[in-house]
């Protein structure tokens, strides 16, 4: 699937409140309604970074949370930054007044499987992987859902864990697993998705979401197809442009398939694990 190019908005937005959540993590809330509005979990909008071409590119990030609710009287895109270089760094001081240029939203937004009571819909999340999967809890909680979701975040110590609180408030059931064991399982998210699978009964519906670095990602991809899961990876790749013209952005197409790239901006950011690369 592909999102209408129609539902993209591009214009200054005024931030609305800005939080600093340690560790180089904040929160930027900007009222950005067309944008809010049309938003699914799973999406991202780009920022442009000042009205100077220094940095020229706009920076890709995810939606983190629409406010006040997910849906059509959604006003606010929230956003949760992680402060890594000059363009984040840059974000970082805004303040509530202050404007800042959105494009979105772009991208498909994350898949809703169906999945009985019985089984689970993993949303595995590692470091700001942790950002796209709290909008999607908030959205099934909107719509009444049912859906048996558990969500697992790892990071390397406990003060890495951004956002667990938000999901534990919507009354999700999160785990945790840290490198240094400081908080949740000693150990990483992978091990404990491990675990967790290991409790099912038989025969269970399984599937997930994961959002995380590289490493992660390969990890669960490689367990997910050992295990025969139905899982989709969301993918952090550059993004220069975001809608499809650079190609900066690709992995290759399927081995078997007509695409020899696909553009992560346009085709995803999420993909089934069983049509990734072997190398993405
Ligand atoms: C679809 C998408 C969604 C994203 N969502 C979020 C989000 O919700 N919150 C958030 O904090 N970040 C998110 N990112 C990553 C974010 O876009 C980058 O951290 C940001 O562009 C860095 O800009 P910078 O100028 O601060 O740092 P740069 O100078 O561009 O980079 C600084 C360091 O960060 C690394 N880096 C930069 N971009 C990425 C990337 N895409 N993947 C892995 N490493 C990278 C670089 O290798 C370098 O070491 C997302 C990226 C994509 C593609
Ligand atoms: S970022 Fe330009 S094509 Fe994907």
């Amino acid at each position: 699937m592909k999102m209408p190019v129609e539902k993209c908005h591009v214009d200054e937005y005024p931030v609305l409140r800005t939080e600093d959540l340690g560790e180089g993590w904040f929160r930027l809330d900007i009222e950005a309604p067309e944008i809010a509005r049309a938003t699914r979990a799973g999406q991202f909008v780009q920022v442009r970074i000042g009205p100077e071409d220094d940095p020229l590119i706009r920076r890709p990030f995810s939606v983190y949370d629409v406010g006040p609710e997910p849906g059509e009287n959604a006003t606010e895109v929230r956003l949760l930054i992680q402060k890594v270089g000059p363009g984040t760094r840059a974000i970082s001081q805004l303040d509530s007044g202050d404007s800042i240029r959105l494009m979105g939203p772009l991208g498909n937004p994350m898949p809703v499987p169906e999945i009985n009571s019985e089984g689970a819909l993993f949303l595995v999340g590692g470091g700001i992987g942790v950002a796209p999967l709290y909008l999607y809890c908030r959205e099934r909680k909107s719509e009444n859902s049912n859906l048996p979701l558990k969500v697992l975040l790892g990071a390397r110590r406990e003060s890495l864990l951004i956002g667990q609180q938000g999901f534990i408030d919507l009354g999700v059931d999160t785990g945790l697993a840290t490198d240094d064991g400081s908080a949740g399982h000693h150990g990483n998210v992978i091990e404990l998705l491990d675990q967790e699978l290991s409790c099912l009964p038989e025969g269970a519906d399984i599937a997930g979401i994961g959002c995380g670095p590289h490493g992660m990602n390969v990890a669960l991809r490689d367990t997910a197809l050992e295990k025969k899961l139905k899982f989709w990876i969301s993918l952090e790749n550059y993004m220069p442009c975001g809608f499809g013209a650079c190609f900066g952005c690709v992995i290759a197409g399927p081995e078997d398939g007509p695409l020899r790239y696909r553009r992560v901006c346009v085709e995803g950011p999420c993909f089934s694990v069983d049509e990734l690369p072997s190398q993405f």
